[in-house]
């Protein structure tokens, strides 16, 4: 079976096994018209939570609703300054827009991806100024408070976090986790509590169930998991046009909540979940074992001895990794790139000024990422076959120098 082909993520064969129980949960959902909002939402609300080890999950639309509608109910206001990394999905800095305030970023660590905590020091200290009286520290050039910072968990592996939270409570910030791509990861925490979940350590965390990440739903959905009941309470009324009682708006809101029906599936996937993402470490491991020898031409993801990654990717550098991903794209396999334009590069973001230089660890990253095929139903066959098609690859580019 050389010639197979094998796809990128294969989300049929998973929700083909959960036919029968998905049936099932459209029936009772069909009995009662409970559509929006009723029981399917608290039980998977609840279930999320205790997951997650986070006091509170409130169900919204989807990963995007999640991190702006946690923004602004941890107080981000028009004119602050949200910073995050340039190595993420656009949703993450669209999301710190739509609450009103500006992205900036900092640049990532060279072999986890995720936001160096030195470089958010350095901006801080370099770029800031911190105001006694206020408690608040400033942005130099432009004068605007800076009042939250969005690590992004990325790949299924969780930030250093141990650092952030304490630069975070130096300078008054407020952490919003962004765990889109990070349901179940854990992080090993030196402040004395041991491991943790993503999802459990900042003010407040955003989760995306869009159908691809580890926990995804049929469709659109998404999640906050918090600590404090206020801001829990909070996102309860953004999500539900600010609604306290039927007609009753103490606040104007979104509509940004999470169908029961989807919050039905997900509460039936949730119970997989951590099987699943055990299947994902085995697959990353034995990709590490069968790439083993090919150190120099291709990077591995690392991951240091205080993360348990969930491996939503698996995610190599190389450095030619244009004519790596055709010649795999021509043996059948699929790849994705994750993601091809640091965000501060994009188009969309011209006018914040940014320019080609400016994140170079990101940037560099960008150019040589490749995502290659997992999902816990990945075969030995499969992933064997993926490993030889990658080094025969390899091989044959030539002369592949680091750039
Ligand atoms: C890192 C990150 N943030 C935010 C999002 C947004 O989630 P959604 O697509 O559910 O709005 C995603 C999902 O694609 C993501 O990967």
């Amino acid at each position: 079976m050389g010639n197979e082909t094998i796809p990128f993520l294969d989300l049929v064969t998973v929700h083909l096994g959960l036919q029968g129980e998905f049936i099932e949960i459209l029936k009772t959902a069909l009995k009662t018209a409970g559509f929006i909002g009723g029981p399917m939402v608290q039980e998977f609300e609840q279930d999320f939570a205790e997951f997650c080890e986070s006091r509170f999950c409130v169900g919204v639309g989807s990963g995007t609703d999640a991190l702006r509608l946690a923004l602004i109910a941890a107080g981000i206001r028009a004119g602050d300054i949200v910073v995050t990394v340039p190595n993420t999905f656009i949703a993450t800095t669209e999301a710190i827009s739509q609450a009103g305030a500006r992205p900036d970023f900092v640049d990532i660590e060279e072999r986890t991806y995720t936001m160096d905590p030195a470089k958010l020091r350095q901006y801080l200290e370099a770029k800031c100024t911190w105001d006694k009286k206020l408690k608040r520290v400033f942005h130099r050039e432009t004068g605007n408070p800076v009042t939250a910072v969005v690590p992004v968990h990325l790949y299924g592996q969780m930030v250093d976090m141990d650092p952030i939270l304490d630069i975070a409570a130096k300078y008054n910030l407020k952490i919003i986790e962004d765990a889109c791509q990070a349901h179940g990861a854990r992080y090993f925490s030196k402040r004395g509590e041991g491991w943790r979940t993503a999802g459990s350590m900042g003010h407040a965390a955003a989760f995306s169930f869009y159908p691809g990440k580890n926990l995804g739903a049929c469709g659109e959905a998404g999640a906050i998991t918090t600590n404090h009941e206020q801001l829990a309470q909070t996102c309860r009324l953004l999500r539900d046009h600010g609604q306290s009682k039927k007609f009753v708006h103490d606040v104007e809101g979104y509509n940004g909540r999470l169908d029961a029906i989807q919050a039905g599936f997900l509460r039936a996937k949730l119970r997989h979940l951590k099987k699943w993402n055990e299947q994902r470490s085995a697959i990353a491991e034995r990709y590490n074992k069968l790439f083993a020898g090919a150190e120099g031409s291709l990077l591995l993801p690392h991951q240091p001895d205080w993360s348990r990654s969930v491996y939503h990717l698996y995610v190599v550098r190389a450095p030619d990794r244009v004519m790596l991903q055709k010649r795999l794209d021509e043996a059948g396999i699929g790849t994705g790139i994750h993601y091809p334009i640091p965000l501060h590069l994009t188009k969309a973001y011209e006018g914040l000024g940014f320019r080609a230089g400016d994140f170079p660890v990101a940037e560099k990253a960008a150019s040589q990422v490749l995502s290659l095929p997992m999902f816990p139903e990945l075969t030995v066959r499969q992933q064997e076959r993926v490993v030889s098609e990658v080094l025969k690859s390899l091989a044959n580019i030539s002369n592949s120098e680091w750039r």
